[in-house]
């Protein structure tokens, strides 16, 4: 992305403006702990290289405008009274930030001028809105001189998500992308919020993260998340027949363990997923610790399986983008990444492998679906911050 050339759109749409700040806030991809974060479990993503970039000043008064470079529209509104709009989507991310931020802190914030654009891909569940979010919160932060908590930050832009745009997202994509470390996943338990850096030399360990969307269109995953998160409630509601103090399927140790299997076939399935999960995302994140990429490829797997088994929240497409990247016998892993029914796959391979998944996967994907699949190889990235 050209930066500079952004700095200069700005000059020439806002040729009044105060001094302008530059900030950047990166998607992301999750290597493992899918459907935990609302679990109050353990997750380990990545910040990935695709950002999205916001060049922004104060300005005088309480109105704020918004430049879309992507969408080619600007967006106004003012401070005093924020309100979802219906016609630019986009800035309800935006809107819903500065609602949260001026509540939290308690007094008015200052107007901006910005402008903005982004390469991470677009509802292929790269987080492409969290990453606007976080980004957002960074100019505010910055040009009223908050001194905000990068962790209360996330936390907020979570909450302008859940309760500004409606979508009842864990704390996973907010805190990476506000929180992420250049080379580095971050093991996070996302009922204390305290994180570990756990080192992720893939390039250097001559392996690749290879991300690819299936470009099928997301419909049912709003529904059928709620659907999810409203089942591991009553799986948890089940569970406290035998441990009444039971709050969230994290808590669920070895002596309850085998109870999950017990319970109603449908309820099983969802807390298996769970329970297991948060155990491979501890035993994988040691695992990468060691340097050990075959066994951290295994837990992948196995992650993928028990999504699209027990948690069903795989779609055709996906099971097929896994099934062809680990019929490549150098596979560590694969597995389907994010909310899915749709979105994206990631999977550890060796660098020299990701030839075959340009020139045998995505073909041969394309083929049995008619859909023309994206391939992306991403390094672990740096959090949100002011250039
Ligand atoms: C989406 C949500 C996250 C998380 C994942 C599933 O990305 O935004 O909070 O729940 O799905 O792991």
């Amino acid at each position: 992305m050209d930066i500079a050339n952004l700095q200069q759109i700005f000059t020439e749409t806002f040729p009044h403006a105060a001094e302008a700040i530059t900030v950047t806030a990166p998607g992301r991809v999750n290597l493992i702990g899918e459907h935990t974060d609302y679990n109050d479990g353990f997750v380990l993503p990545m910040a990935i290289d695709a950002k999205i970039v916001l060049v922004a000043a104060k300005r005088s008064d309480r109105q704020v405008q918004v430049y879309s470079v992507d969408f080619r529209a600007m967006d106004t509104f003012s401070l005093d009274e924020i309100e979802p709009t219906q016609k630019h989507r986009w800035s309800n991310y935006m809107r819903g930030m500065a609602l949260m931020i001026q509540e939290a802190v308690g007094s008015p914030l200052q107007g901006m001028d910005i402008i903005m654009q982004g390469n991470v891909p677009q509802g292929a569940g790269l987080s492409s809105s969290a990453a606007l979010e976080v980004g957002t919160a960074v100019v505010i932060n910055e040009l009223n001189q908050l001194q905000l908590d990068p962790v209360l930050m996330a936390t907020l832009a979570q909450k302008a998500e859940n309760q500004f745009v409606g979508v009842q997202c864990g704390i996973m994509d907010q805190f990476i992308s506000m929180l992420g470390e250049a080379g580095h996943a971050l093991f996070l338990d996302c009922r204390s919020l305290e994180y570990q850096k756990v080192p992720a030399p893939f390039h250097e360990a001559g392996a690749a993260i290879a991300v690819i969307d299936t470009a099928v269109q997301r419909g049912l995953v709003d529904s059928k998340y709620n659907e999810r998160r409203q089942q591991c409630e009553d799986a948890v509601k089940a569970l406290q027949q035998w441990q009444p103090d039971l709050r969230s399927l994290r808590d669920v140790g070895p002596e309850l363990r085998p109870k999950v299997d017990e319970l109603p076939a449908i309820l099983a399935k969802r807390a298996r997923h769970v329970v297991d999960e948060n155990q491979r995302v501890i035993d994988s994140a040691a695992a990468l610790k060691a340097g050990d990429l075959p066994a951290f490829g295994r837990y992948m797997n196995a992650s993928h399986d028990s999504l699209r088994d027990d948690y069903e929240v795989s779609c055709r497409e996906l099971d097929l983008l896994v099934d062809l990247v680990r019929a490549n016998p150098e596979t560590y892993g694969a597995r389907m990444t994010g909310a899915g029914f749709g979105g994206c796959t990631v999977s550890l391979i060796p660098s020299s492998e990701v030839a075959d998944l340009e020139q045998r996967v995505l073909p041969e994907y394309q083929a049995k679906t008619g859909l023309q699949a994206r391939l992306f190889v991403f390094n672990a990235a740096a959090g949100a911050r002011k250039l």
